[in-house]
């Protein structure tokens, strides 16, 4: 569990399959990342969250983003880590209802410190779409830079997609 001034991020359990399914079935949320579908599939939410605790196992975490004045669901967090390298890609979503608080922003530099401080990786990165600026300005916040575009990178809905990276290593990391 990680805490901030205004969230709880911690493990998914499948009483949120009814949050996920209505927050991330929102057509904006499935349109700039790339593994939600939409229409958000019956059983798709239960499913996801089923994986997460084998995943975990392989340094795969995915944290549910709450408030928390409530508990309430938010969005989702992950660090994808390949601790061959030492490194981890973050993952974000936030629902539509809470977007332009800063959730987002809030969410991820806890990952990022939690992801240098408490697991002692030396490389955090994120891709976001090149549609999508307001992921880049999260990205910024927390102090990544950006590294590169790579066009059409990704396929999403039958278009390819150009891409942002942003990275940190723990040299530029000031805490
Ligand atoms: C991108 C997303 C995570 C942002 O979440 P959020 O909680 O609203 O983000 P924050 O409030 O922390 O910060 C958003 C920043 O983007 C800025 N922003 C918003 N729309 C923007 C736009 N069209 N162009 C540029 N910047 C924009 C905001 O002004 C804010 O920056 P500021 O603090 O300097 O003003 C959220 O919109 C989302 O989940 N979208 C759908 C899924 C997604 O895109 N996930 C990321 C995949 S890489």
């Amino acid at each position: 569990m990680i805490s901030t001034p205004r969230l709880v991020l911690r493990r998914f359990t499948r009483e949120d399959a009814p949050a996920v399914q209505r927050l991330a079935g929102a057509p904006e949320v499935a349109l700039n990342t790339l593994l939600i579908p939409h229409p958000y599939p019956d059983g798709e939410a239960e499913r996801w969250i089923s994986t997460h605790d084998e995943a975990f196992q392989r340094g795969d975490m995915t944290f549910a983003i709450t408030t928390a004045e409530d508990q309430g669901l938010v969005g989702a967090i992950g660090l994808h880590s390949k601790p061959d390298h030492d490194r981890a890609e973050i993952g974000y979503w936030i629902g539509l209802p809470f977007w332009g608080k800063g959730f987002a922003t809030e969410a991820a530099s806890a990952v990022l410190r939690h992801a240098f401080e408490t697991l002692s990786l030396h490389r955090i990165y994120a891709m976001h779409f090149t549609r999508n600026p307001a992921s880049g300005r999260v990205l910024q916040k927390i102090g990544m830079r950006h590294e590169g575009s790579l066009r059409h990178h990704l396929k999403k809905f039958g278009e390819y997609i150009d891409v942002e990276v942003y990275g940190i290593v723990r040299d530029d990391w000031s805490g």
